[in-house]
């Protein structure tokens, strides 16, 4: 994961300051004492800037930052703060440093601290009095938490549609396997047989509640804190509603969203909280499928194939082939646990209204983030394979050994539930199904045979009302068509779940 530079990054870099910045009484930024202004009698230690500084990693913030710098500036100009010009000349200005960004020749300075500091001293730089004009109405304060909801809200639409393809690729496999048997289990051991369809739709229906979540998370994202300044509001005229429509900050109905209280606006940080649960749950889910591959994977088992190319050797073992992948991601799914804990724990002591606590809200949200969505890419993959553009050709996801699981499902006595069922439609109380049963898998495990390998006189043994009809009741099958019922694990069940989640994704 590439977080941006690292901080030996920055040891060459003097700090190359421009003339406009040499002023002492006019400028934040003096070039002899590096001080913020007047008021401070020496610059800031070296180790100071550095540990302070957020620019090594909240410069991925940038193009966010630009987005919410030119609505704001649109704003002042349509409220008469700034002038027609001067707008020009932010605009112009701003479109000049998104090139250089994207291109990799911005020039980041450690010294200016972050990307705010470092997007507006280019903007004055290039533009002159119009930069210094754009922050009016405005501080870091609010501007870092619109940034921040600017970008998260366009990274949670990316998670949306990976966690929709994760779906649909989870429904292909389903599809082709709605029929297949496996042993479905409860405390690890095996229970009843159920569709290996179904058992991928549990992870379907997981997937789409976490997408739910990320919905509604997104929607107390997308709300605007610019206007609350540092931490009170301001005196100039804002309009913050324009900004807001401007951000596409509006509901569903086209209503502006904006944060209703300055103190608010610029201290709390529950929205990326709420996101890092989000993902963190999500997480989980991986891990769960992780570890049900891992241990399908696993030669007692032989249920699935992952392909090669997600697959690592051993260097000593030559027969090995290791599952790294849902492995990692099991792992990974502990940092992911690990960032939503440093996020609550960074909000716990804060007491209103900004505090600088918060600038150690970006890193583990953004490798949350990177996490993430490499997984949910990953997985995309490794389950529905992949079709190359260019060739048209396929490469395979998982691969199913349908027989091993029929096999693993005719083990361990999966239809006992069955022929208590059996029983009780002859008349019998479930209860005492339940005993007769017992006795009859007791006599099946002695003989190391399974119950429908006891001939009719033996079953009858355990009660008389037993039919030939039995061995229909006793069957993988039988077992599995009898669910049929919404939600059960029936072929048919399992095909109509697959369809409204068809339907449901579009
Ligand atoms: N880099 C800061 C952050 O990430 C920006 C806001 C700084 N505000 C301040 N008053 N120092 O939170």
């Amino acid at each position: 994961m590439i977080l941006g530079p690292t901080p030996s990054d920055f040891e060459d870099q003097q700090p190359s300051l421009e003339p406009t910045f040499t002023c002492m009484s006019h400028n934040q930024f003096d070039k002899k004492s590096n001080a913020w202004s007047a008021l401070f009698s020496e610059p800031t230690s070296e180790l100071v800037k550095r540990y302070t500084a957020s620019v090594r990693f909240d410069r991925r913030l940038a193009l966010a930052d630009i987005t919410a710098s030119l609505a704001h500036a649109e704003m002042l100009k349509h409220q008469g703060i700034i002038s027609a010009d001067d707008l020009m000349a932010i605009e112009r200005g701003m479109k000049e440093i998104r090139t250089e960004i994207e291109s990799g020749t911005f020039d980041w300075k450690l010294d200016l601290e972050d990307v705010h500091l470092n997007i507006e001293a280019r903007l004055t730089q290039l533009v002159g009095d119009a930069g210094k004009r754009l922050h009016t109405g405005r501080s870091r304060n609010d501007q870092v938490a619109t940034d921040l909801r600017l970008w998260l809200r366009d990274e949670i639409d990316l998670i949306v549609g990976l966690l929709a393809q994760l779906q649909k690729a989870l429904l292909g496999v389903a599809g082709d396997n709605a029929d297949v048997i496996m042993p479905g289990f409860t405390h690890l051991q095996v229970a009843q047989p159920v569709s290996f369809g179904h058992h991928l739709l549990a992870y379907v229906e997981m997937f789409a509640r976490d997408a739910e979540r990320m919905a509604e998370v997104r929607r107390r994202t997308n709300r605007l804190p610019l206007g609350a300044a540092a931490l009170a509001g301001t005196s100039y005229r804002l309009d913050r509603e324009r900004v807001a429509r401007t951000l596409g900050m509006v509901d569903e109905h086209g209503q502006a969203q904006v944060c209703q209280n300055s103190l608010d606006a610029v201290s709390d940080r529950d929205f990326a909280i709420e996101f890092a649960a989000a993902c963190a749950l999500c997480m989980v889910h991986v891990s769960r499928l992780s570890e049900e591959l891992v241990l399908w994977m696993n030669q007692n088992f032989g249920f699935v194939r992952m392909a090669d190319r997600f697959t690592t050797g051993s260097s000593i073992m030559p027969q090995k082939k290791n599952p790294d992948v849902p492995e990692l991601a099991r792992g990974k799914t502990g940092r992911v646990v690990g960032h939503l804990m440093g996020l609550l724990v960074l909000m716990k002591g804060q007491p209103l209204a900004y505090n600088k606590d918060n600038q150690e809200d970006k890193e583990p949200l953004f490798d949350t983030v990177d996490t993430l969505k490499d997984t949910l890419r990953i997985f995309c993959e490794l389950v529905a394979g992949e079709v190359h553009a260019e060739t048209g050709k396929k490469d395979v996801g998982l691969s199913v050994d349908e027989a091993a699981m029929e096999r693993a499902a005719a083990r361990g006595y999966a239809t006992a539930t069955d022929l208590a069922d059996y029983l009780v439609k002859k008349g019998l109380a479930f209860r005492d199904a339940h005993e007769a049963v017992a006795h009859a898998v007791k006599a099946a495990m002695a003989r190391q045979v399974d119950l429908a390998e006891l001939a009719l006189t033996e079953l009858q043994g355990f009660h008389p009302s037993i039919g030939e009809d039995v061995y229909e009741a006793l069957s993988l099958r039988g077992s599995l068509n009898a669910r049929d019922i919404l939600g059960g694990t029936a072929p048919s069940q399992v095909r109509a779940q697959i369809a409204r989640h068809i339907k449901r994704l579009g």
